[in-house]
């Protein structure tokens, strides 16, 4: 079985070849990615009408090189995955309509995914891949959820963010220091050369006693010390703000990820989304996972940010165990905002 999966939730086409049988890991044959980061870095921020005219350019370019990267034919592909939702509705419109009408042309059947359970099952194409159950915590720019996950398609959402995202507290916070879109990963550069004490940012929700977060304040508090700092603020120490601002959101996370695993009693977590790419996150993680014997699993450091293979992989996964409710009548519709509970 060949499942061709289409990505295009916001600003990254992507289109991956996953090969899978009736048991077993899937395995991922070929993948390819645009990214529009170029495009959206004039705006400080993704236009959405920029982005869904780009992956119609890129779409089936990227879908010809897969296949020719995997030495498949079109007609060898028995299945077509497309994120359903969340995300921008004209860009999710994109992957959709080009699945639905491959799906139509070749008369194999169509699947529309949640892009989160894609990002939470991503870490099934590691080397390492998890067993079920396990606590999921899902960090990226639209999203912050923890999540108990027992199988594939049965998940109970432990705690989410009543604000931002940890990704938009990265990308809002680098935004307001000049840093540019996406803000995360130039954040997470500077703050290499910061110390993290210098400056003292809250830490919402910390000591809330339940599993959400809380993340607008964060912003607010970068805005109000750089307003302090004044306009010519030094070189040095925006890297100390930047590392208290990293700081300050990877505590909340690994804070509440304990408690989850804690609550739960489960001795397993993944983490994915884009924020699964910061080192400071990871490091901080992993040592609080060591000391009570938790084991943390990452999908590999490619597939944390937005990609087609874990939209393959999430349709894969679920027609493995009878779960992949399929169109058949390529009547397609988008859920820009859709809860991964309901997925
Ligand atoms: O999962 P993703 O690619 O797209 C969404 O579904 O939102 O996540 C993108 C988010 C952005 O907010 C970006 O700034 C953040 O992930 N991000 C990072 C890092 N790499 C990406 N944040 C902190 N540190 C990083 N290294
Ligand atoms: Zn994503």
């Amino acid at each position: 079985m060949n499942i061709l999966g289409v990505e295009s939730s916001c600003d990254e086409t992507g289109v991956a070849l996953v090969e899978c049988h009736a048991s077993g890991v899937p395995t991922l044959r070929s993948q390819a990615l645009h990214s529009q980061i170029d495009m959206h870095q004039a705006y400080g921020g993704v236009v959405p009408e920029l982005a869904s005219r780009d992956h119609i350019r890129r779409v089936l370019p990227l879908a010809r090189q897969v296949l020719a990267e995997a030495g498949a034919a079109l007609d060898q592909v028995d299945m077509v995955a497309f994120t359903r939702g969340p995300g921008l509705a004209g860009a999710l419109l994109v992957g959709a309509g080009v699945a639905c009408a491959l799906g139509a042309a070749l008369g194999v059947p169509v699947l529309g995914v949640h892009h989160l359970e894609g990002h939470l099952l991503s870490p099934f194409l590691s080397d390492d891949p998890p067993e079920f159950p396990f606590v999921a915590l899902l960090v990226s720019g639209g999203h912050t959820q923890l999540m108990r996950v027992d199988d594939v398609g049965r998940y109970e959402l432990l705690g989410e963010t009543i604000d931002d995202a940890a990704g938009e507290a990265f990308d809002k916070s680098a935004k307001l220091m000049g840093l540019g879109y996406p803000g995360g990963p130039a954040l997470a550069r500077l703050a290499e050369f910061g110390d993290p004490t210098v400056f003292e940012l809250p830490r919402p929700l910390l000591h809330s006693g339940t599993l959400d977060f809380s993340f607008a304040g964060l912003k607010t508090a970068v805005r109000t010390q750089l307003l302090k700092l004044g306009s010519n603020v030094c070189e040095q120490d925006r890297a100390h703000l930047a590392a208290a601002t990293q700081q300050a959101i990877v505590d909340v996370l690994v804070r509440k990820s304990v408690a989850a695993l804690k609550s739960t009693g489960l001795k397993r977590i993944v983490v994915a989304g884009g924020v699964g790419a910061n080192s400071r996150l990871r490091e901080q993680l992993n040592a609080e996972c060591a000391k009570r014997q938790a084991r943390v699993h990452y999908p590999e450091l490619a597939l944390c940010t937005d990609n087609g293979a874990m939209i393959a992989l999430a349709a894969a996964l679920r027609w493995q165990r009878g779960r992949a409710v399929v169109q058949n009548d390529y009547a397609f519709n988008v859920l820009p905002r859709w809860s991964l509970a309901a997925a």
